[in-house]
């Protein structure tokens, strides 16, 4: 794969969702027409607590160029705890991406269904932050 000209390059985004918060997010934001970059896939989990680390690892070893996350707000998870055992998961992960250099790649929301705006801003918001970060340095390097 060639190197792509920073101007040129469009990030991959890979996103996990909670199924009863942001993924809903994610739909009232298309159904009200609320424009955000169509670089995102969205993968959706039934609680932010079926994160695993290794679902972010994953991806961003397979060419993703930046990883999002994103559950119901602290204190609604629809299975009580949810997430705050990802909250916790997450605080672990940021540590293994920091030793490669990679944290500025994984970003971590809260957005409840009823934020469909939110949602579209903080998909535009994060497009641009890993634009200027340029391709994921593992691109095209493993697997
Ligand atoms: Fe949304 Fe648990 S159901 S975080």
């Amino acid at each position: 794969m060639g190197e792509e000209a920073k101007g040129d390059f469009e990030p991959k985004i890979v996103g996990f969702t909670c199924n009863w918060c942001t993924y809903a997010a994610a739909d009232l934001a298309g159904t009200s027409r609320k424009k955000y970059p169509p670089n995102s896939r969205i993968i959706r989990l039934m609680c932010s607590g079926r994160l695993d680390p290794m679902f972010v690892l994953k991806v961003l070893l397979n060419g993703a160029d930046g990883v999002f996350f994103s559950g119901c707000h602290p204190g609604e998870c629809h299975y009580i705890k949810g997430n705050f055992y990802a909250r916790r998961r997450i605080a672990a992960l940021r540590t293994i991406l920091k030793e490669f250099g990679l944290d500025e790649r994984f970003k971590s929301y809260w957005i409840s269904a009823s934020e469909g705006e939110k949602f579209a801003n903080t998909m535009k918001t994060q497009a641009e932050e890993v634009k200027k970060l340029g391709p994921s340095p593992l691109r095209g390097k493993i697997l």
